[in-house]
């Protein structure tokens, strides 16, 4: 296990980059707002394959976060993220103070992905992509990696990423890593912390809830609004479970579909509690 560098200043990491750009190394990051579990494991250990030098940015990002929303409340814990970093080969952390992201408080500039950002959770959080989608451009602007790790569990924000960067040439390559689950289906996420036992105790009929949809279409249900109400009906008996969404979209464009056919994707978002959880679960394009 070696130390991971920790930076708190974008001149410093500059630096310290610059000497591993111009001895051809390859850059890899891997953002991350923190209080960091074995999904983000997964994350760094992919880019710990695949690039010479990994860069986790540890970074609660305000602009993403709505009025009432858990900004204040949102875990920190940056000696644990350290230790998990290193016990990954991470080889530097990227933890600014907010006031070196953002110097004069909220940017005039903004980066807005239209379309891709509009449903499923833009709905009910519409300046929640732009926050991510600012960032995620400073963050790469900052560290200029050859490529940067995301988890498919956003899958939303994923799409926004991915478009933002085809959209705009930005030249990296955007890597989407597959959801790390608990061994109950309940999908890996800072926020899980939120959960009383009783709730989390409740929390995986989510991915059940998600598979018995993914199951219906893999029997042969064609009908996006079929495959939803199985998703919905699953839920619906689990106590202090919200449902926020439950939709069935195109894999690429996050378009809402009549028919699955193509790749497709079972979104949800459900408030549990006082906790909003959200999941997905691919459907295998029809041979
Ligand atoms: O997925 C996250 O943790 C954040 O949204 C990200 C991509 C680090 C931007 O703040």
């Amino acid at each position: 296990m070696s130390p991971a560098t920790v930076f708190e200043r974008i001149g410093a990491l500059r630096s310290w980059l610059e000497a591993h750009r111009v001895a051809g190394r390859r850059i890899g990051l891997v953002p991350t707002m923190g209080y960091l579990h074995a999904g983000h494991a997964s994350l760094i250990r992919r880019a710990r394959q695949e690039c010479d030098i990994v860069v986790v940015s540890v970074f609660v990002n305000p602009t993403q976060f709505g009025p009432g929303e858990d900004y204040d409340r949102y875990p920190r814990d940056l000696e644990h993220d350290q230790a998990l970093c290193e016990a990954e080969g991470a080889d530097a952390i990227f933890a600014p103070p907010v006031v070196e992201m953002y110097p004069t408080g909220a940017p005039c500039t903004r980066v807005t992905v239209a379309r891709v950002s509009e449903g499923l959770c833009g709905r009910s959080r519409p300046h929640h992509f732009a926050g991510v989608a600012t960032v995620v451009t400073k963050l790469l602007n900052i560290v200029q990696p050859h490529r940067a790790y995301f988890g498919e569990k956003d899958y939303q924000q994923l799409a926004v990423i991915r478009t933002m960067v085809a959209d705009l040439n930005l030249p990296v390559d955007i890597v989407g890593c597959p959801t790390v689950r608990e061994s109950d289906g309940l999908a890996m996420s800072s926020r899980n912390s939120y959960l009383s036992p009783e709730l989390r105790a409740r929390a995986p009929a989510i991915y059940r809830a998600l598979c018995a949809g993914r199951d219906a279409a893999q029997a042969g249900e064609r009908s996006a609004g079929a495959i939803a109400a199985r998703v919905k009906a699953a839920l619906e008996p689990v106590p202090d479970a919200a449902v926020e969404y439950v939709e069935v979209v195109d894999a690429e464009s996050l378009a809402p579909l009549q028919e699955v056919g193509g790749g497709a994707v079972i979104a949800v978002a459900v408030r549990l509690g006082g906790t909003r959880l959200i999941d997905n679960i691919a459907i295998k394009p029809v041979p």
